[in-house]
């Protein structure tokens, strides 16, 4: 069986996006963590933020994360906070290849302009700041977790894409 392709990064690194074209191209299944916890809830990332806390996200992350590590031959695109616990990289690197995106500060806050709205962490006013200290404090998470690394910064996600599946 093929080894799951796992993509990590910062909010706005083109996880989604990317990941849905890579399973076009080597006809895979998408999973997207974010969306399965939408599924398994019924309520909106932000709703479940608003609701009830990032605490609680988080562990709905966790269990979600131990299921979809468990299928075989997938692209998963998973929130950009997965790398917070450990145990959710031991999970995924079970059956996958670790792939992170990584953007600058600049191209993150250009690329998540038209949807900050979505992203309860930056829901504030000055979320160029708040990018920037949640990515200093993730920096090394990230590279930890991966496999590979890839900059995103001067490539649409079509060539983001291209360069996954050179790799993989
Ligand atoms: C988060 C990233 C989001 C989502 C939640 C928390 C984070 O996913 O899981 O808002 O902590 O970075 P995306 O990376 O898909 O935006």
């Amino acid at each position: 069986m093929r080894e799951n392709i796992v993509l990590i990064g910062f909010m706005g690194t083109g996880k989604t996006t990317v990941g849905r074209l890579l399973a076009k191209k080597f006809n895979m299944k998408f999973i997207d963590s974010d969306d399965e916890i939408i599924r398994k809830t019924g309520m909106s990332i932000n709703k479940i933020f608003e609701k009830y806390g990032e605490e609680y996200f988080r562990n709905l992350e966790k269990i979600v994360i131990e299921e979809i590590s468990k299928l075989d031959g997938c692209v998963i695109a998973t929130g950009g906070g997965v790398v917070k616990d450990e145990r959710n990289i031991l999970n995924l690197k079970k059956k996958g290849l670790i792939f992170h995106l990584n953007g600058s500060v600049s191209k993150i806050k250009e690329n998540l302009e038209s949807e900050i709205h979505k992203r309860p962490l930056l829901n504030c006013d000055n979320y160029y700041e708040k990018i920037k200290l949640l990515l200093e404090e993730r920096r090394e998470l990230y590279k930890r977790a991966s496999d590979f690394d890839i900059n995103i910064d001067f490539l649409s996600s079509n060539e983001v894409a291209v360069k996954i599946m050179e790799i993989y």
